[in-house]
């Protein structure tokens, strides 16, 4: 197993083709709608451009095996997304590898905070590698914020919310992740989308 870098227009499709046939296959699998993710080439040609060190992947015996990539990098925050490691090779610290590895690159250019969007069955992975989860619950169109905190009988904090004419958002200190939760907040607030995201101080 060799951690690689993105170095050519060919490799940067391949990798693209990776990790959309992991999400697809992932969504196949738990019976989910399959959300394509055709903008995703447009940021990662982006990041290609820019530096194609943090597009990392890892090989075994020239395939591409898992997957890391970075948006949005600022002096001090950057987005990690499209985690993915092919099924027969699960379960065995790649997706932890990646993660430190992307970490540490990060680290050397200055950035100081990692966050992510995660799918519920990937959050054990970012827990074990020491990030924070945030419960995020979006409401849009007719419904707002008031909505989500009448629906709060968890009684968690509010760290940061927001407001505009059609959509809103809260976002909550969790202190683990449950499903339960976001089956509950979906089920109780109108148009209410739930998740967890996380961040890391690196
Ligand atoms: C999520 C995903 C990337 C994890 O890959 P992986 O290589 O199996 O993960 P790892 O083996 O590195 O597991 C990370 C840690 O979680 C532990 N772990 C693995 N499976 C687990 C499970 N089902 N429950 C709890 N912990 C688990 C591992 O022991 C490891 O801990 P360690 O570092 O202390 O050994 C992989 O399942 C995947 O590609 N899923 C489909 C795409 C996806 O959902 N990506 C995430 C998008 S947010």
């Amino acid at each position: 197993m060799e951690i690689k870098n993105v170095d050519s227009k060919e490799k940067l499709k391949e990798y693209y083709d990776f990790f959309t046939k992991v999400f697809y296959e992932d969504a196949v699998e738990y019976n989910e709608h399959y959300y394509p993710m055709f903008n995703t080439y447009s940021k990662i040609s982006e990041q290609f451009e820019k530096d194609n060190s943090l597009l990392i992947y890892l090989e075994n015996e020239g395939e591409i095996v898992g997957t890391v990539a970075i948006k949005d990098v600022s002096d001090e925050e950057a987005t990690i997304y499209a985690l993915t490691v092919e099924k027969k090779y699960r379960g065995k610290g790649y997706s932890s590898m990646l993660l430190k590895e992307i970490e540490k690159r990060l680290k050397s250019k200055g950035v100081k905070r990692i966050s992510l969007g995660a799918r519920i069955r990937a959050c054990y992975v970012y827990l074990k590698n020491g990030y924070t989860p945030t419960l995020l619950v979006q409401v849009s169109d007719f419904a707002t914020t008031d909505l989500i905190k009448k629906a709060n009988k968890y009684n968690y904090e509010v760290v940061d919310e927001y407001q505009n004419e059609v959509c809103g958002a809260v976002f909550y200190k969790v202190s683990k992740v449950d499903e339960e939760v976001i089956k509950y907040f979906e089920s109780n607030v109108p148009t209410a989308h739930v998740s967890y995201i996380f961040t890391k101080e690196i």
